[in-house]
């Protein structure tokens, strides 16, 4: 359990509660009201438009943190001016975007949670952190925790998938990974649970577009991960963009004030996200930027990130008496606290030679490796095609990904960052020495939009392929093809087509990527399809005419390696999806958590939602195959009849059926039959990954409480539990048969 209230007294002893108040007490008795609000902004190290220099800022005590920025150097000279020259002399915090890694990359935060191995989130990020904290950095902006069941919105990629309950698991791993046994513990960050609240459920997937959600969603879907964070001792939050219910998540008091801190009592602190506080007038929520940093800070924003809004109107809002001392203070202590635990004062520098030490540590590519291993997802494997046997002849890989580096890496790089993935081509050609394996990338892929960070960013632009090279370059992929045996075809999305600005209204595969799968699946080889993406893809024709599919997600700096052991049968694949993968984007969303409704989808004469076909998942939540097979048997309830607030415990067995070691992970999932609301037709309330070799047979088992039976009602407006029945299935998906009843009696 992360304990936020740590810290350095200098060495690695932790700090007090009481210890750090009486520090943030004494300095906040000699700050003017200029260097308060000055700990409040959050300035770019780089500035992306006209004003003031960032050491011109820092010098004057304008900000109390860095971001966007990632040098060492860079870091101690504006650190330098901060603790010598600024009137507070309190040091910077910097922070930058550390999602899935620093410089040894790791798996999206979506496959992580496709491995349904908290600890495989838990080391990434630890090892993410120490890097980080290596090159200078205290803070990340991590982990997002914004559940996301529409697969059309391009930050899908940055989280954990749909489940609240999986997603919360994965919040308080990486939590602990980032920060390590307590805040300011060496070798650690403070984290960042964000975006609060409700951001992935975008209309239309749409990112940036308005969300609209009932409080039972909020509590019940979309507020676990968030409070998963908090319990496991996140240092801050940060308040997301969009209007929730018409109201900005960076100006909503029900959000930021009401749950965040009286309700759950949250202790840290609350960054915007990028210029958000200036964009509530942009938003027309904020009369002018007085307005805005009036309503942030009153909501429960404490530091306005980037848009410059609290250096210009705060102090003038407190001497206009709109806003009080107390107001600042309760603002700027958190922050200092922060400041404090992190042991900034005694050590406010950076080691400059460190990163390049930690960075290059075998071990960090081990984790990765291991990483990507346990977050790929077998989709398909008709006949066993997988896995290819290493004396494999005439073997071809071919497609846009199969050599990019950045399409391994994925999504969300730090600043600065050169991808140097082993790609899949590059891992295949390493397993495979002697082997001739020959490559084609076929046409390229490009956004027909471009990303908005292209303006940042200009070296990222490329010129488009021109018609008659893409042409030549099909060509040359089919020909490839056609002399070979084995194909390895690697399509999926470009590092841009998923993460932020990155929403799409299709989940086909991009540019004339289906063109060439069918076209080479009718040449009659063997073909494997290994998908690099970073949302679940509409692969329809792929399910239904390809025999082996890999979903390797953008699995880091390892994932040509991981991917070429799990081709090659050196490791057994043993991921399940986090996300449900729709048949194409326009049923999206869709998820597995869905209420009964009046007309039950399994109704066969009711057949479909759609007219056009089947509106059943392609792949449904929790889904993955192995190389070998497994049983779950014997489900047992310690009792069939408990009482409301009572536990009971839920055991099965699962045994390989099969003639290789594999992991497959249980699940369980609940349907309450009847209550104060219509509840969804199954929950997942628990799970466990488990490895067995052949013959092996484990029991596994879960707790159903009050925490897993209960819910925050729409009827009532309130927690409860309700007296009911209760379905119980344990399996390997979302489809799980084994099923046992349970009565809760009050
Ligand atoms: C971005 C993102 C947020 C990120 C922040 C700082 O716009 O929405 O996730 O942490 O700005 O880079």
């Amino acid at each position: 359990m992360n304990d936020m209230r740590g810290g350095q007294r200098g060495g690695d002893a932790v700090l007090s509660e009481a210890e750090v108040a009486a520090r943030v007490d004494a300095l906040i008795s000699r700050m003017s009201l200029a260097e308060k609000v000055g700990q409040l902004c959050q300035i770019g190290g780089v500035s992306f438009a006209e004003g003031p220099k960032p050491e011109e800022i820092i010098r004057q005590g304008g900000a109390g943190s860095v971001l966007w920025l990632n040098d060492a150097k860079q870091f101690n000279a504006l650190q330098r001016i901060a603790v010598e020259e600024s009137p507070s002399r309190i040091p910077l915090l910097f922070a930058l975007d550390v999602i899935h890694g620093y410089r040894t990359i790791f798996p999206v935060p979506l496959a992580m949670a496709s491995s349904w191995d908290p600890s495989v989130a838990e080391r990434a990020q630890a090892v993410a952190a120490k890097e980080a904290r290596a090159a200078g950095l205290h803070w990340t902006f991590g982990p997002m925790l914004d559940i996301a069941r529409d697969a059309r919105w391009g930050r899908i990629v940055e989280g954990s998938g749909e489940d609240p309950y999986l997603g919360a698991a994965m919040a308080a791993a990486q939590v602990r990974g980032f920060q390590g046994p307590h805040l300011g513990a060496p070798d650690h960050v403070v984290a960042c649970a964000k975006h609060f609240a409700g951001y992935g459920a975008a209309d239309g997937g749409r990112d940036y577009d308005p969300v609209f959600l009932s409080e039972a969603q909020l509590r019940n879907v979309y507020f676990p991960p968030f409070r998963s964070a908090l319990e496991a001792g996140v240092g801050t939050f940060m308040s997301a963009y969009m209007d929730l219910n018409n109201v900005p998540a960076s100006g909503n008091a029900f959000l930021l004030r009401d749950t965040l801190r009286t309700e759950w009592g949250f202790q840290g602190f609350v960054v915007s996200d990028a210029f958000a506080v200036g964009s509530l007038v942009t938003q027309g929520f904020a009369r002018d930027g007085s307005d805005a940093a009036l309503r942030a800070l009153k909501a429960g924003v404490d530091m306005d990130m980037a848009s410059n809004t609290y250096a210009q109107h705060l102090a003038k809002l407190v001497r206009e008496d709109k806003l009080s001392i107390a107001d600042i203070d309760a603002a700027v202590r958190p922050i200092l606290a922060v400041k404090v635990r992190m042991g900034l004062f005694e050590h406010p520098y950076a080691d400059e030679a460190k990163l390049e030490k930690v960075a290059t540590l075998a071990e960090h590519r081990r984790e990765a490796r291991i990483a990507a291993h346990r977050s790929m997802v077998l989709l398909k494997n008709e006949g066993g095609v997988l896995p290819l046997p290493k004396t494999v002849k005439n073997l071809a890989v071919i497609g846009p990904l199969a050599d990019s580096k950045e399409a391994t890496e994925g999504s969300w790089m730090v600043f600065g960052h050169k991808p140097a993935a082993v790609t899949i081509l590059e891992g295949v050609r390493a397993k495979l020495p002697g082997v001739n394996v020959a490559y084609a990338p076929g046409p390229e892929i490009r956004r027909e939009v471009p990303s908005m960070f292209e303006d940042f960013f200009p070296e990222t632009k490329r010129p488009a392929q021109s018609p008659q090279d893409a042409e030549a370059a099909y060509n040359a992929a089919i020909a490839v093809a056609r002399a070979a045996d084995t194909v390895i075809m690697v399509l999926g999305e470009n590092a841009d087509m998923a993460g932020e600005a990155a929403s799409r209204d299709s989940l086909d595969l991009p540019g004339r990527q289906q063109e060439l799968l069918a076209e080479v699946v009718a040449l009659g080889k063997r073909v494997v399809l290994v998908l690099l993406n970073g949302r679940p893809l509409g692969i329809t024709w792929a399910a239904q005419h390809v025999p082996a599919i890999l979903e390797a997600w953008e699995p880091g700096t390892e994932g040509g390696n991981a991917v070429a052991d799990i081709l090659f049968g050196d490791v057994n694949p043993g991921g399940k999806l986090p996300v449900t993968f729709p048949r194409k984007a326009s049923h999206a969303p869709l998820y597995y958590a869905r209420t009964l409704t009046h007309q039950p989808e399994d109704n066969p004469r009711y057949r479909s939602r759609y007219w056009e076909g089947l509106t059943t998942p392609l792949y449904p939540f929790g889904f993955g195959l192995s190389y070998t097979t497994f049983t779950i048997e014997k489900l047992k309830l310690s009792s069939s009849k408990i009482q409301v607030g009572s536990s009971l415990s839920v055991t099965a067995q699962v045994t390989n059926t099969g003639k290789v070691s594999g992991d497959e992970v249980v699940q369980l999932y609940i349907h309450q039959r009847s209550g104060s609301d219509s509840r969804p037709l199954r929950e997942l309330k628990g799970f466990e990954r488990v490895s067995l070799n052949p013959g092996e047979t484990r029991t596994v088992a879960f707790t159903l409480g009050p925490d897993e039976l209960g819910y925050w009602s729409a009827s009532a407006g309130r927690w409860l539990q309700d007296p009911a029945a209760f379905d119980v299935w344990i399996g390997s998906d979302s489809r799980a048969a084994l099923h046992g009843e349970l009565d809760v009696v009050s």
